[in-house]
């Protein structure tokens, strides 16, 4: 089994219609979708999400923005998941994102980045565990 990762489709990619072009690049680079839901978030939804950046200062502004429209939520999995995954998006800032990478190509804020990606074992498994319960994940 590979490692597995959680991927988000952040309102701002939803709204401009980027579900089809973000799903067409992880499959491409190999990136297994073992399961996918849309949903909206609540506010408290999002700050339980985001509860490992509490305090910081975009903390209230990235959950009124993640709680602000749906979001298509995907389990990942590939050897070297995280880290395949995490060199698609590109950096957190678009604007120090590699060519070709999806911020890089479609983010037009450092909030408005169109995909989150866990950044780590650890955080993956609290992200998959908050979104998806055993008898959503399909396998394959
Ligand atoms: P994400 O990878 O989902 O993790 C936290 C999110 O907070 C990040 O992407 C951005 O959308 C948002 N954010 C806003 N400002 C910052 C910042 N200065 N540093 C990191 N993340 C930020």
């Amino acid at each position: 089994m590979g490692e597995r990762t959680l991927s988000i489709i952040k309102p701002d990619g939803v709204s401009k219609d980027l579900i089809g072009a973000v799903i067409s690049r992880l499959e491409e680079e190999g990136l297994k979708i073992l399961a996918m839901k849309m949903i909206r978030m609540t506010k408290d939804e999002a700050k339980g999400f985001y509860k490992v950046h509490e305090g910081k200062p975009f903390y209230e502004s990235v959950t009124d923005f993640m709680s602000s429209g749906p979001c298509v939520i995907m389990i990942l999995e590939a050897e070297d998941g995280i880290r395949r995954y995490r060199k698609l998006m590109g950096a957190t800032n678009y604007k120090e994102a590699e060519k070709g990478t999806i911020r890089r190509d479609f983010a037009t804020d450092i909030e408005k980045n169109v995909v989150h990606g866990s950044d780590s074992r650890e955080n993956a498994e609290y992200e998959i565990n908050y979104f998806f319960n055993a008898l959503e994940v399909a396998g394959r």
